[in-house]
Parts: C-alpha cells; sequence; structure tokens
C-alpha cells in the first residue's frame, strides 16, 4: 500500500503542481483535500501551460482519476470551467474525475462577503483572494453550509438556500451598496450545475477505500502550504482550511495510519502573497531580482509575491507539524548568479534569540532574522541532472538545509519543465 502526501512547507506557491504531475505517473489516484479555487497549481505540459485551480494536478495522466475530496470548498461554475478547458486541450475528463457529495459549495454570496470582510478590515486586511474561501468554510462550521450531494435534493437545496439568502441579503444589504441575491435565479444557476456535474459527483470516501483494498497507489495533494494553516499558520494571516497532513484525513476520510510518505515542498527561497508577517521578507532590488526571474507572480490572481530568504526555523516548525518524510527543493536555479545566499536559522526577539516558531503574528512581525550566509554559485543549473554535478556551493547549501531540517531531500527542481529535475 502506498499513500503518498504532498504538503507545502513555507506559504503555498512552492511548486506542488509540478511534484503532483511528476509523481501521478506512478500513482492510481491523486486527491485534493482542502481549499478551494484560491488554489493555483501551474503544470508545464509539452509546449503548453495548465493552471488548475480545483481539478487535480494528476489529471493530465492517463490512467490515473483524480478526486476533489470533501474537505475542499468547489465553485462549481470553476469546476466546469476547468472540465471545459481540459477537454478542448485533449485531455479526458470523464469517469476520471470524481466530486465528493460532501464537498461543500462556494456560493456567489461568499464571494461578496468576502470582499465586504477585507474592505472592513481595512489596513488589517488578510489579501485574500477574494473567492468566497473564508465564508464557505464560515458556514461549513456553523452549519449552514450547502453541500455538493444537496444539489440533487432539490426542495431541500431550495430550503436551505432561501435560510441562507434570508441571512446573507440581509447583512450584504445593511453593509454595502450590493443588491441582494434572488433566490430564484442563485437556484436555477446551481441546479444547472448540478445537472453538468452530475456524473462527476459521489461517495469519494468509498471510493478512495476501494482503491484501498485494491492495493492501489494514493497520492494526495495539498494546496497552499502549512504557514497559512488555520490552526499552525501565521493566524489570523492564513486560509480558511488545514493546509497541513492533518487535512488529508478530515477532508478525505482516510485513516491517519494509513500514510506512509509525505513530502515537503520548499522552494530554495521564500514568497508569501497576501498580508502577514514574513520575517526575512526582501526590499529592493534583491527582492525584485528574485520575483522577476523566480516569475512570482499569484497563480490565481497575478499579484505579486512577495520575495525573501529562506526561513529554516519556520521550515523545521512545518516538517515537525507534518512529520515530513522526504523534502522536494524547489527552484534552485532562481538563486544562481548570486554572490551571497542567506538563510535564517534563528530569530531576535526582545534580545533573546529563537530557534521556535513563535505561536502570536504580532510577536513573529518583530522578529527580526538571524542569518547564516553562503557563498553563490555562478553557473547555470537548468540542464543539470544529477545531484553531484551541481556545483559545490549549491550543495554546500542544499547540504546545509537538509542536516538543519533533518529530513532528506530527494528532489531538487531546476526548472519549471517536467524533466527540469534532479532526482536523488
Ligand atoms: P483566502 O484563502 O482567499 O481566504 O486567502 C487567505 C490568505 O491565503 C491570503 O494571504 C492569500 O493570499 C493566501 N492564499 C490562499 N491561497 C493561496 C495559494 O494557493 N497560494 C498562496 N497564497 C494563498
Amino acid at each position: 500500500m502506498s499513500l503518498t502526501c504532498v504538503i507545502g512547507i513555507q506559504w503555498g506557491d512552492e511548486g506542488k503542481g509540478k511534484i503532483v504531475d511528476w509523481l501521478s505517473k506512478h500513482h492510481d489516484l491523486v486527491v485534493r483535500f482542502q481549499g478551494g479555487s484560491n488554489a493555483g497549481h501551474t503544470v508545464i505540459w509539452g509546449s503548453q501551460k495548465f493552471i488548475l485551480h480545483l481539478i487535480p494536478s494528476g489529471i493530465f495522466h492517463k490512467g490515473v482519476k483524480c478526486v476533489i475530496g470533501n474537505g475542499v470548498v468547489i465553485d462549481p461554475a470553476q469546476v466546469l470551467k476547468e472540465i471545459k478547458e481540459l477537454t478542448m486541450r485533449g485531455i479526458a475528463v470523464k469517469n476520471r474525475l470524481f466530486i465528493s457529495d460532501r464537498a461543500h459549495l462556494v456560493m456567489p454570496y461568499h464571494k461578496v462577503l468576502d470582499n465586504l470582510a477585507e474592505i472592513r478590515k481595512g489596513d488589517a486586511k488578510i489579501g485574500t483572494t477574494g473567492l468566497g474561501i473564508g465564508p464557505a468554510y464560515v458556514d461549513k462550521c456553523s452549519r449552514l453550509g450547502l453541500r455538493m450531494g444537496d444539489l440533487y435534493q432539490p426542495d431541500y437545496f431550495k430550503k436551505c438556500l432561501k435560510q441562507n439568502l434570508d441571512e446573507k441579503n440581509w447583512l450584504i444589504t445593511n453593509l454595502s451598496p450590493y443588491k441582494s441575491f434572488k433566490l430564484e435565479k442563485v437556484y436555477r444557476d446551481y441546479q444547472n450545475y448540478a445537472r453538468k456535474l452530475a456524473s462527476y459527483v459521489c461517495d469519494t470516501r468509498v471510493l478512495i477505500q476501494e482503491a484501498l483494498e485494491k492495493n492501489q497507489r494514493i497520492l494526495f495533494e495539498g494546496a497552499q502550504g502549512t504557514l497559512l494553516n488555520v490552526d499552525f499558520g501565521t493566524y489570523p494571516f492564513v486560509t480558511s482550511s488545514n493546509s497541513d497532513i492533518s487535512g488529508v484525513c478530515a477532508g478525505t476520510g482516510i485513516a491517519p495510519q494509513k500514510i506512509n510518505r509525505v513530502i515537503g515542498i520548499i522552494k530554495a527561497y521564500a514568497t508569501r502573497v497576501g498580508s502577514g508577517p514574513f520575517p526575512t521578507e526582501l526590499s529592493g532590488e534583491m527582492e525584485e531580482r528574485l520575483r522577476r526571474i523566480g516569475g512570482e507572480f499569484g497563480a490565481t490572481t497575478g499579484r505579486a509575491r512577495r520575495c525573501g530568504w529562506l526561513d529554516l526555523v519556520s521550515a523545521k516548525y512545518a516538517i515537525e507539524i507534518n512529520g515530513v518524510t522526504d523534502l522536494s527543493i524547489m527552484k534552485l536555479d532562481v538563486l544562481s548568479q548570486l554572490k551571497k545566499i542567506k538563510v535564517c536559522v534563528a530569530y531576535k526577539y526582545k534580545n533573546k534569540t529563537y530557534k521556535h516558531f513563535p505561536g502570536n503574528a504580532s510577536v513573529l512581525e518583530n522578529c527580526q532574522p538571524v542569518y547564516k550566509e553562503f557563498l553563490g554559485w555562478n553557473e547555470d543549473v537548468t540542464t543539470i541532472r544529477k545531484y553531484q554535478q551541481l556545483p559545490l556551493k549549491a550543495r554546500r547549501y542544499l547540504n546545509f538545509i537538509t542536516t538543519s531540517l533533518g529530513v532528506k531531500i530527494k528532489m531538487v527542481s531546476v526548472g519549471s519543465e517536467r524533466n527540469q529535475t534532479i532526482v536523488l
């Protein structure tokens, strides 16, 4: 039995899409377990570039089945858009994509409420993707949410939708210039989505269980990263789901002891989109350089990502939380040609040195990074496919990471193409 999880170790955008795509050919099932269309997984396939927000990256491999688990919040219009785009480009989706009947729906009012909350917060805004993810999870926890399966019980769906609209319309019309949502219109739109998605919706837990019984190989694809996790991330500047290993069980119905491999994905430097503390954040020319060479612009919103040095304090924390067994270091090529590379090994806060990641965002905001400096390598690494052929200075940098984190590096990515990968 092989159950592997791919988890982001930083604030998302580590390059999980590339690794999931790479690993998918060795798996029978690829499963998303949390988040929603706030995720943007970029996959380069031949000469084509795909950005998937909801459908797992495994869809590019024939014979692989893809599951959107119960822990995901689903904007049905977005899934339909992705199905259409993939189909148009010759990728079969029918009988390969399965959507949990327990997954919650993102409704149009969630997007409005998301944006209103951000406006109300002013300078303290989170910088959300504005796609209604937070409000959809709020409804899930306050037991008001509508689920994929409810779409197929039209009377029940309409009754619950009305209950929601009574509350949401009151909020929206009292707090903003937005117009209220009309029950019949939202109902019709969602019944229309339901018809188009009917052949994809099922009890995915049963599907996963059957795959387990057949000894099939399952890959769980995380979205966002551990530092955006609602419990262990830089709260309140986080997303609203468990983007760490804990989300796998809650978001799919798999038992924890079945998981036998956890691949932590980490960039050779750090990025973050949206607000919140980021101790190793750079500014000026160096930040611009990393952003330009790394193409650090959000796959979902197009926003410029904040860039900084690798932070081993937060990485160690994320590795412990997830029980990472293997590490994949992404975008090593972006650091080539730098004279010096820094890596954060501790924080200074009020004249004391800390090796542990603090739980409070205002403490983290005032932590000063303690850096270790490395000499850069003045060579192009994008054509290298063997670890021993990497420049000595690059290997020194990677060896320091692996020793500090206590986890073996199993993959190093040196470019965005599938084959620009060093497997150890
Ligand atoms: P939300 O998930 O849209 O509510 O946004 C909450 C925070 O998570 C914001 O800072 C977003 O920029 C960030 N975020 C959400 N999804 C992603 C992602 O896939 N990559 C990176 N940041 C994300």
